[in-house]
């Protein structure tokens, strides 16, 4: 009791005071949690494993095979081997009769993944061969090895350095000497294991294995991690593994691979001949080990690896969770596009947003009242900064009673939100997943009513500490709480708000103050009797995706929008999400690009950090900075805590306001870019913004670039992260033919190194040659004013004076769009001639037009332009160089975008 209550002083204190920097003996390291030290002590290349290849089963669309433990004769496992459309293999190895059923996400994948052929090649006692497409697996039976194969070359194998473990009830846990005695009795081991275990408790249910990839020359992915963007060597330096447990770590530091808020247990391995995936398809605490041959004096493990890669370099990958099924999709690659796309056709995309969520939110923990909402606005509005969105974190509620509002300072919700819509502003409110312990509050007894919250393992209701004190959890796996949930985001119930209100899903990793690391304890108990150790991971994904439904019910024919703060796979189908506390250093400016790009592999593309720095108070200079580069993250929010000083833009001096104006005006002129990607995201499963290796895999120069980023394939930005800064260093990538153009005077440079002056109006961005960008250039004070304005393309030409691109439009708020209610336009400009064709078949009545052609590395000696189009026929235009001849300026074509033109340089 004593603990519980130093534990909760600590944490009151902490968030009060903003201490400095993070308590690390709050949270585990790898030998401070049982299971990963237990793995992590295995030794290589003594797999007792082996598949009893005679008794294989070939079913129709799987194979099935016994998998034996040598130390154990009785424990028998099943492993399935499954083909999955799109060149994905998944492999699946579960206990026969055990004693507890084993967990599987319920909720990562977007729907079931739709079956492949395979085709069995060759098999014997000793080894399988089977085939799907142009991928083959051979499985070899003792020890137990599986090799994924692409077209002939070996791609990865699994278990080759024989760290592959499936605890089972009565497996040992090689660790004590009363184990090492039983070693040879199994049953002697679980009479020992029930003795010290009530009948509830699971018993040890670890799982491992090791992945090695030759050829590959880094490892990327397993968001969410305060780390660069190529993954580091674990096994080395007395380094923790990768961990993936959503906690909420106050004050998170840098450069660790220490857990977050966020888990995406997915990694690709990078080579230049081939590049695949994992994912790692378990909810439950995960620790991944990484060895990179590059990383001298690491432990090579690819001797025994067939075809002569041995000296080639290669990456060992190692997963360890804590319990569940042993689950894992195969991404065979080839490329990272691929894999990325692969992972993607599992676990969903983002649906496209609204518009006005690709704009500029504005937050902080807390605005007061309702006038301080629209004081803010209005000074916004005053000072020409455009704004999208204000945001209310907790203390609009009454006591942290969610759903329910402050009658003192929000007297009239409805006015407030009033007063927003009318100059096209929406509300984002905050909604989290603990519930306030007091008799009278309606959500508490419903739920205790109707039985709703997760339990303690005597069965009793869980009782944690959060924000409101005593506090109790939903229990997203009981569909009665998903079923009661989603009605509360109602108008019925959530009085006050309207059709524009969107939500905020926060501390859902759970956090929990006084729990062990901050979160709730491993023996609760979840819907259908899991463990909370099962499910962890899983626990915010059911929260969006049940906030997702009851949006959609509220108001069915507006794209919902959430932000969350813990998040696993599939979480982008519902969410957005930020990284969460982060500081007002520059650090953690730096850190929001590789952290951002990892989450946009993990297909959480929607990702951006609290503009400025969430804890503390930034100098003037970072806070410019700050948001020069976060017009180019794609999720774009100012947010701070209750106890820094105000920061909204206006606060500062002429010039300052000046120069974020002019990073949010930039920002606001992309929305069209924006806005495409995003369909295209949807369509095609491309990440939004990607890391420079996702586009150009084959230059060595690249793959550990994280400090540069690409929006699309059109933009790349190389943000200013440290202070007083006069010149910065830049790679352009590409052949020698490729050609990038400054977006500050549009002025040539070839792919390469660049060392670049730069000031504080200036951080640098390029258009790359080969692309065109659909732009809106008109400044207004919010995406919803911007509606119906024209567009200016930028041609920004390549080698062969050639350009191309895409625009994609519709309503920007409804479904109608799966109507075909929307144009999707492609672009072309080749010898001289810019046209405009509609890709889909399908039609939009928007009066949007083009106001303007901005020609970048134009053709020389052009002295005007020739529309022809249908319903403008043929009109002659006016063109103009720039001083330097960087530009050429096509005014007015005047024409919609609704239908196909042609505008010839003459
Ligand atoms: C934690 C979130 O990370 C932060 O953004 C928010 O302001 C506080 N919770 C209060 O709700």
């Amino acid at each position: 009791m004593l603990r519980k209550l130093s534990s909760i002083v600590f944490w009151v204190f902490a968030i009060l005071t903003v201490a400095e920097g993070v308590d690390r003996s709050l949270f585990k390291t790898c030998d401070q949690s049982s299971f990963c030290r237990r793995l992590r002590k295995y030794e290589q290349n003594q797999s007792p494993y082996l598949l009893d290849l005679p008794h294989l089963e070939v079913n129709y669309q799987n194979i099935e095979v016994p998998l034996l433990n040598s130390d154990f004769p009785n424990v028998t496992l099943r492993l399935t081997l499954t083909a999955i459309v799109g060149n994905i293999f998944r492999v699946t190895i579960n206990e026969v009769n055990g004693l507890h059923p084993r967990f599987v996400p319920q909720y990562a994948l977007n729907g079931e993944p739709q079956v492949a052929k395979l085709e069995v090649l060759d098999k014997s006692a000793e080894s399988l061969t089977v085939k799907s497409g142009d991928n083959k697996v051979i499985l070899t039976a003792k020890p137990l090895k599986l090799e994924f194969f692409h077209r002939e070359s070996l791609v990865s194998a699994v278990n080759e350095n024989g760290l592959f473990a499936f605890e089972h009830y009565r497996t040992k846990p090689a660790e004590s000497e009363t184990d090492l005695q039983i070693k040879d009795d199994p049953g002697a081991w679980e009479e020992n294991f029930k003795s010290h275990h009530d009948s509830k408790s699971r018993g040890p249910s670890a799982i491992s294995t090791d992945f090695t990839f030759p050829g590959a020359q880094r490892v990327y992915g397993l968001p969410e991690h305060g780390d660069r963007l190529a993954l580091r060597t674990t096994t080395k330096g007395g380094q923790d593994p990768y961990r993936l447990y959503n906690l909420d770590v106050f004050e998170y530091e840098l450069d660790t691979t220490t857990a977050l808020y966020g888990a995406i247990p997915v990694i690709y391995a990078l080579g230049p001949k081939h590049t695949a995936g994992i994912f790692w398809h378990n909810a439950a605490e995960t620790w991944v080990d990484i060895t990179n041959s590059k990383d001298a004096n690491v432990v090579s493990s690819l001797v025994n690896l067939v075809s002569g890669s041995k000296g080639e370099p290669h990456v060992d990958v190692r997963f360890m969770s804590e319990s569940g099924v042993l689950d894992f999709f195969f991404l065979i690659g080839p490329t990272l596009k691929d894999a990325v796309k692969q992972y993607t056709s599992l676990t969903g995309v983002h649906a496209l947003p609204q518009l006005f969520t690709l704009g500029y939110h504005q937050s902080r923990w807390n605005y007061n009242d309702q006038e301080d909402v629209q004081t803010v606005v209005a000074r916004f509005d005053e000072h020409n900064l455009p704004l999208d969105n204000m945001w209310l974190d907790i203390e609009y509620t009454e006591g942290k009673k969610y759903f329910t509002w402050d009658q003192k300072k929000f007297p009239t919700p409805e006015n407030m939100i009033q007063n927003l819509t009318s100059t096209g502003r929406k509300l984002v409110v905050i909604i989290d997943p603990h519930i306030k312990r007091e008799s009278g509050y309606f959500l508490h007894e419903d739920a205790l009513k109707y039985d709703l919250y997760v339990k303690n393992k005597d069965g009793t209701v869980y009782e944690g500490w959060c924000w409101p004190g005593a506090s109790s959890y939903l229990d997203f796996y009981n569909p009665a709480t998903r079923d009661y949930y989603k009605k509360l985001y109602g108008f019925d119930t959530f009085k006050g708000t309207t059709h524009d209100v969107w939500i905020w899903n926060d501390m859902n990793e759970p956090s929990v103050f006084n729990g062990p690391e901050a979160t709730m304890p491993r023996d609760c108990l979840h819907y259908g009797g899991w463990e909370h150790r099962e499910v962890h991971n899983e626990y915010a994904l059911t929260h969006t995706m049940v906030t997702h439904e009851g949006l959609l019910l509220r108001s069915p024919h507006r794209r919902p929008f959430i932000l969350t703060r813990g998040h696993f796979a599939g979480s982008q189908r519902y969410s957005a999400v930020w990284t969460g506390d982060n500081d007002a250093k520059w650090s953690h400016l730096a850190a929001s690009i590789p952290m951002c790009l990892s989450e946009a592999l993990g297909a959480m593309s929607f990702c951006g950090a609290d503009v400025g720095g969430f804890f503390h108070n930034p100098e003037v200079e970072l806070l410019q900075r700050w948001f020069q580069a976060a017009i180019w993250l794609p999720f774009f929010r100012q947010h701070a805590h209750i106890d820094t000083r105000r920061r909204e833009s206006y606060l500062y001096t002429e010039e300052e306001i000046n120069r974020i104006r002019m990073a949010l005006r930039l920002r606001y002129a992309h929305l069209p870019l924006w806005y495409t990607l995003f369909w295209e995201q949807e369509t095609g499963g491309e990440p939004v913004i990607r890391p420079l290796v996702y586009h150009y895999p084959a230059d060595e120069n690249v793959l550990d670039i994280d400090n540069e980023l690409l929006v699309g394939h059109s933009v790349l930005a190389r943000p200013i992260v440290e202070p007083g800064e006069s010149s910065v260093e830049i790679y352009l990538p590409g052949d020698k033919k490729a050609k990038w153009y400054d977006l500050e005077d549009f002025k040539l440079y070839r792919a390469g190194s660049h060392r670049l002056p730069v000031n504080l109006d200036r951080h640098l961005v390029f258009y790359r040659g080969g692309t065109i960008v659909p732009r809106k250039d008109r400044p207004r004070r919010s995406s919803q004013a911007m509606r119906h304005d024209p567009f200016t393309l930028y041609v920004a030409l390549d080698d062969l004076n050639s350009a191309s691109g895409a625009l994609y439009v519709d309503d920007y708020e409804s479904f109608d769009y799966k109507d075909k209610k929307y144009l999707y336009l492609h672009f072309n400009f080749e010898k001289n001639v810019l046209s405009s064709k509609l890709i889909d078949k399908t039609d939009y009545a928007t009066q949007e037009w083009i106001e303007r052609i901005v020609i970048l590395g134009p053709p020389p000696g052009i002295t005007g332009a020739k529309l022809v189009s249908k319903s403008v026929g043929t009109v002659t235009l006016e063109t103009f160089y720039d001083a330097e001849g960087w530009s050429l300026t096509i005014r007015k074509p005047g024409v919609t975008i609704r239908e196909p033109f042609k505008v010839t340089l003459i």
